[in-house]
């Protein structure tokens, strides 16, 4: 582990911080694998199921129930992803943030074992079984990863340090893509261990992460354990002296201690927490209806009618500019803020989506248009990873101090899950029906969602948890100055000790 450290937006970047913040992400790197993996290979492994279906009924098996099977191979990984996500904060709360990050790794284990084996078991119950088991895993990553790393991360460094988590998915997604090439891994002989391999940052996170310190955050202000705390602490910022960073989380503390416990239920009837929960959900739901799956899910697909000659390879294309503007997001989300960010990324796309529409609307009569649509596509996928990719993820712990964060984490994770199931579910049918039309759909709602976010979201940049979570409560001229929109850094934090710093 390096002993050095970076400085980066005047805080140091530890090596316990960067060895802590690597080996909680490495749950993402599987998250996004698990979403890129099953694209490719789906031809090969349909004709295993086939071949299973002869061997036990002396029969091919029906078209109509190949399509069955693999569309719930495909989807039941949200279903166990919406299945899990609930129940990040229980888990968040009983065993610690890092506890519980290990014991998720043996539902990998399990699900990548039953994966594995499937094909060698004559089993697509098993490879179903394991879909789901692995989907119940990344849920629990969805929660768990973005609240460690928001808990340890410095206030300015928390956007750039939470977009890590978003750039190890887009990452997975990318290695998945590539894995699954028919010359690599994506063979009639090679799928089982194209899927099983996601077994491999498991092994590599269970021997790391003993080494990391569990959030200080947890340990103080839900367990007490100030001792524990302040050695958390140390490790994670380098520094002897922590007196400043406790005394924020005694004051966070404190206010908790006021407070009810909240609950899920809570969370809905407060008044204090309503608005936060509202925008927690609509920002994820803005991320999965923005239609980005559609993409990761059928881009070869929709690659094919664009007209591309080469949609596997287009499909590459679309995962590497996935990566790259996730790492410019990386760079502008603490200078642009997150607001800014998002609005942005949700114009941009709708913009792509209306090119997108007419050039697919104009690809009989001008057949250069495949071309414009692939740039469409690209764009669409670049600007979604400005904002509307990383943001969600990372702003619903930013939005909610220690008390209701692990529940708020639980449902923003269980809506952004959900909407991911109906897209995949439902996506192929509505294409069918509207055909080249289909991303306006997505185009009028990323539109609300712009003008959502525009109106109800505030900047949180460089503000600690404690006057976050006051612009939502007691204080009706900040309530009154988001309505209306504005930059949350005109916001009067003055009762709170003076404006948080900007980076
Ligand atoms: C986000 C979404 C995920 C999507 C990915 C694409 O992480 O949650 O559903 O596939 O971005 O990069």
């Amino acid at each position: 582990m390096p002993a050095g450290f970076q400085q980066l937006g005047g805080e140091r970047i530890t090596g316990t911080l960067a060895l802590s913040v690597f080996t909680a992400v490495l749950g993402s790197l599987q998250f996004g694998y698990n979403i890129g993996v099953i694209n490719a290979p789906q031809k090969i492994i349909e004709q295993d199921y086939n071949s299973t279906w002869r061997e036990r009924y002396s029969e091919p098996i029906p078209s109509q129930t190949l399509t069955s099977l693999w569309s719930l191979s495909v989807a039941i990984f949200s279903i166990g992803g919406m299945v899990s996500s609930f129940s990040v904060g229980i888990l968040s709360e009983y065993f610690g943030r890092r506890k519980a990050m290990l014991i998720n790794n043996v539902l990998a284990f399990i699900g990548g074992g039953l994966m594995g084996m499937s094909k060698i078991s004559r089993s697509f119950e098993m490879m179903i079984l394991g879909r789901f088991t692995i989907g119940a895993y990344c849920g629990l990553v969805s929660g768990l990863v973005p609240m460690y790393v928001g808990e340890i991360a410095p206030t300015t460094l928390r956007g750039a340090l939470g977009t890590l988590h978003q750039l190890a998915i887009v990452t997975g997604i990318l290695m998945a893509q590539i894995l699954g090439l028919e010359s690599l891994l994506g063979s009639e002989q090679l799928w089982p261990v194209l899927l099983g391999v996601t077994v491999l940052p498991t092994v590599l996170q269970m021997t790391l992460l003993p080494f990391c310190p569990e959030s200080p955050r947890f340990l103080y202000i839900i367990r007490c354990q100030e001792h524990h705390a302040k050695s958390a602490l140390r490790r994670l910022t380098g520094r002897l002296e922590v007196s400043e960073d406790l005394a924020e989380m005694k004051e966070e503390k404190r206010k908790m201690d006021m407070e009810r416990k909240a609950s899920i239920a809570e969370l809905f009837r407060s008044p204090m927490y309503q608005q936060p929960i509202i925008i927690s959900i609509l920002l994820q739901l803005s991320q999965q209806l923005s239609g980005i799956n559609a993409i990761f899910y059928y881009s070869t697909d929709i690659f094919k009618k664009a007209g591309v000659e080469n949609p596997v390879y287009a499909t590459i294309g679309a995962g590497a500019v996935n990566c790259a503007f996730t790492i410019v997001s990386l760079f502008l989300v603490e200078r642009m803020g997150r607001r800014t960010l998002h609005m942005l990324g949700l114009a941009g796309m709708c913009i792509c989506a209306i090119i997108m529409t007419t050039a697919l609307t104009l690809l009989e009569t001008v057949p250069s248009m495949s071309y414009l649509s692939m740039m469409a596509i690209f764009g669409f996928v670049a600007f979604f990873e400005v904002g509307p990719g990383p943001i969600p993820w990372f702003f619903v712990a930013e939005l909610f101090s220690q008390g209701p964060r692990p529940a708020a984490m639980a449902v923003a994770g269980c809506s952004n899950w959900t909407a991911n199931f109906l897209i995949g579910m439902g996506f192929q049918y509505v294409a069918n029906l509207c055909g080249p039309y289909v991303f306006l759909i997505f185009a009028l709602l990323l539109l609300l969602f712009l003008v959502f976010t525009f109106f109800r979201v505030p900047e949180t940049r460089g503000k600690t948890f404690d006057q976050i979570s006051a612009t939502f409560h007691n204080h009706p001229q900040n309530m009154m100055d988001m309505d209306q929109g504005k930059h949350s850094t005109e916001l009067d934090y003055l009762d709170l000790g003076g404006p948080a710093e900007a980076v």
